[in-house]
């Protein structure tokens, strides 16, 4: 079946999530005699696929549909779409909200696109927000790529049944739950033979990964692991984002004996104070973070470590801020990512207190400032070292090469030789605090 509409613009909000079901979608979409284009004006289709994590990230979803008001008044037939995680939590309110929505799609439906295409076309307005048993990905028909780039993402495990008090991700994304072993591998296998040599696992409980084989056997995420760390071509492999509560012995003790998995571990502790961990329902606490954390170090003393953290939840007071700044000393992050609590509708914190703004802008810019003094220093301790780099792509000017080392900081290096896709040995010269250069050494 082919469609009439040929032009697709779809832009991308939110996690790697949704960059890995976005590039599906385009790939399942060619076959259906689709293509992605670059410019909105030039397309018959936009798709716009969403994230709800935060208010400004949901509100933007509003703003960009008053922009494309005019392109529909100019072209009627132009299509919109809006999917993903906004998608899911506001549903049918979208349509009414903002009329020139043709289609309302939650993310585990992206299967049923054709079928939707070709109602929109017949001009009916679909809303779907299901979430259905099967692997949505097995069933969307994918054009087989012959070259892809060095490294990808692999979606094993999606959903979240953790339900900490801030986050909206258990009801947009639903329950938590894992891909089969075997179309992982398989998918895994594709990509390798297509010229990837890294390979990210993603999930939004990524270590929670368990599922029963053909075999009926369960295997879970150490398992899976090592299963994919068999394939003679892959070199690397990373995963993101854990949940400290997964964090398992074997999981850890991994870190000492697979070579390919990459010394970099992301796992948010969100707060430093126990006081707030407990109104966060996080499950854990601090104490039993930083002794995971321990473990890792001796197992891997070079292990890079990185962090997601909220400032400002409701209570927390000057001294739970100071626990948090404490926690970056303690633990020295390579990086981390920080922001300001926003409330969400739906979440057992939105009936708390929010703090005021200017107390949560003046800790988050405390936070990043102490963030950043660790991630320099990091970067610091680099410089003067020889280090395996994944080449990646073209740097910005001529010759120029950027890649990463197996703690994830970018590099940049000069070669007159195509060098993506290699792992090539790279004497660290220099930081700027964000990047470092270095020069291939032989
Ligand atoms: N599953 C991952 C995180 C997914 S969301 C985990 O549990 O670690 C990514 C990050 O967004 C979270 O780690 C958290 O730091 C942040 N976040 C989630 N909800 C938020 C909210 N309501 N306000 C501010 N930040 C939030
Ligand atoms: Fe959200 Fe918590 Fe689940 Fe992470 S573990 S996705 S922060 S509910
Ligand atoms: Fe956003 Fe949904 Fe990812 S809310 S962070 S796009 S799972």
């Amino acid at each position: 079946m082919k469609s009439k509409i040929k032009k697709l613009f779809l832009k991308t909000y939110g996690c790697q999530m949704n960059v890995f079901d976005s590039e599906r979608i385009e790939e399942s979409l060619i076959n259906f005699g689709i293509k992605k284009v670059y410019e909105e004006q030039n397309s018959d289709l936009i798709i716009l696929n969403t994230c709800h994590i935060r208010e400004k990230a949901a509100e933007k979803v509003y703003s960009e549909l008053g922009r494309f008001r005019k392109l529909k008044q100019k072209n009627p037939k132009l299509k919109i779409g809006v999917i993903g995680c906004v998608a899911q939590a506001e549903g049918q309110e979208i349509i009414e909200r903002s009329k020139i929505v043709d289609m309302v799609l939650g993310p585990q439906v992206y299967h049923k696109l054709p079928e939707i295409i070709s109602k929109i076309e017949s001009n009916e307005k679909v809303v779907d927000t299901d979430f259905p048993l099967e692997d949505k990905f097995e069933k969307l028909n994918l054009t087989k790529k012959d070259k892809r780039n060095s490294t990808a993402f692999l979606t094993i495990q999606e959903g979240c049944d953790k339900f900490c008090s801030f986050c909206v991700v258990p009801y947009t994304r639903g329950a938590e739950r894992s891909r089969s072993p075997e179309v992982v591998i398989k998918e895994a296998n594709e990509l390798v033979n297509s010229g990837v040599k890294e390979i990210t696992l993603l999930g939004q409980n990524v270590n929670a990964y368990n599922c029963l084989n053909e075999k009926n056997k369960s295997i879970d995420f150490t398992s899976l692991i090592k299963i994919l760390c068999k394939l003679n071509d892959l070199k690397r492999l990373r995963f993101v984002t854990s949940h400290p509560r997964d964090m398992t012995e074997n999981l850890i003790n991994l870190f000492g004996q697979e070579e390919k998995l990459m010394p970099y571990l992301h796992l948010p502790i969100q707060s430093g104070s126990n006081q707030i961990l407990k109104k966060m329902n996080r499950g854990h606490t601090v104490e039993y973070y930083l002794d995971i954390i321990s473990k890792l170090k001796l197992i891997r003393p070079e292990i890079a470590i990185s962090g997601d953290f909220i400032v400002g939840f409701p209570g927390e007071t000057e001294e739970d801020f100071q626990k948090t700044l404490e926690i970056c000393e303690i633990i020295k992050y390579s990086q981390a990512y920080s922001f300001k609590y926003s409330p969400r509708t739906g979440t057992p914190s939105f009936e708390m207190n929010d703090i005021s703004e200017k107390v949560k802008s003046y800790r988050l810019s405390k936070l990043q400032e102490t963030i950043s003094i660790y991630q320099r220093e990091f970067q610091k301790n680099l410089v003067g070292t020889v280090q395996d780099v994944l080449i990646e792509k073209l740097g910005k000017l001529s010759d120029q090469y950027i890649g990463r080392t197996p703690y994830m900081n970018p590099v940049v290096i000069e070669s007159k030789n195509n060098q993506i896709g290699k792992i090539l040995p790279v004497k660290i010269c220099e930081t700027n605090g964000l990047s470092l250069s270095g020069e291939h050494v032989i």
